[in-house]
């Protein structure tokens, strides 16, 4: 049986990476063989690219470059990773993917939409993610939550009113698709967090008849 793909979005310090490990004791509670990976990157040419796009860098970054890149990295991960997992029956778990695109490539920088459309038409085609759980948290308390950390990457540096178009447009797109994108309240508690995501995939194995744990 094919794999199930599952994408974790949301801004910085939504805790994305924090959420990561409630969903592999999930999986693990479950006996479901899975692979994590995240975006940009996955494999090691689309790591590399990762750190094309994330670096610091003194010349200016044009916004087509950087939504190319991204669309690099991807086509790789997909045909090198995501896809081979999920035909073995692996599940796969995507710290970010395409959403990530249309919330920073477009709604913060301003790219046209029909331009990522038509990326994702030719990249992404028919691996689209079952389910996404978008982490949800005000712009503030986000970045309250990352000024620990040490490396601050060239998107993290981006302005509050930059951050606060990325909260907007996965909003906007959880709005869009309801089925697939499932909106947790990330100003909760870790564990509050952890509670919600373990009950969203508690009823999605329900919808997809995967037997539950005693
Ligand atoms: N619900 C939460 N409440 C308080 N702190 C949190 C919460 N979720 C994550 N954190 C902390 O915030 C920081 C950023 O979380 P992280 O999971 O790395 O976010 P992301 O991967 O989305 O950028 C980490 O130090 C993490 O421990
Ligand atoms: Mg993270």
């Amino acid at each position: 049986m094919k794999g199930r793909f599952i994408t974790l979005e949301g801004g910085e310090g939504s805790g994305k990476s924090t959420a990561i490990e409630s969903i592999q004791a999930w999986l693990e509670a479950r006996e479901i063989s899975y692979i994590m990976t995240r975006e940009p990157g996955g494999t090691p040419l689309a790591e590399d690219i990762r750190q094309l796009i994330l670096h610091s860098r003194e010349e200016r970054v044009s916004d087509l470059t950087e939504l190319l890149l991204v669309f690099a990295a991807r086509a790789q991960h997909i045909a090198e990773k995501i896809q081979p997992a999920l035909a073995n029956g692996l599940w796969v778990i995507s710290d970010r993917f395409l959403d990530s695109s249309y919330v920073y490539q477009g709604n913060a920088r301003g790219g046209d939409k029909t331009m990522i459309d038509t990326l994702a038409s030719w990249v992404v085609a028919e691996s689209q993610p079952d389910v996404t759980l978008l982490l949800d948290v005000s712009v503030e308390v986000g970045q309250q939550r990352v000024v620990q950390r040490q490396q601050q990457d060239r998107l993290d540096k981006e302005s509050l009113a930059f951050h606060e178009k990325v909260r907007q447009g996965f909003l906007a797109r959880a709005k869009q698709e309801p089925n697939r994108v499932k909106i947790i309240d990330a100003s909760q508690s870790i564990d509050a967090v952890k509670n919600d995501i373990a009950t969203q995939l508690d009823q999605l194995a329900i919808a997809w008849q995967i037997g539950s744990v005693q």
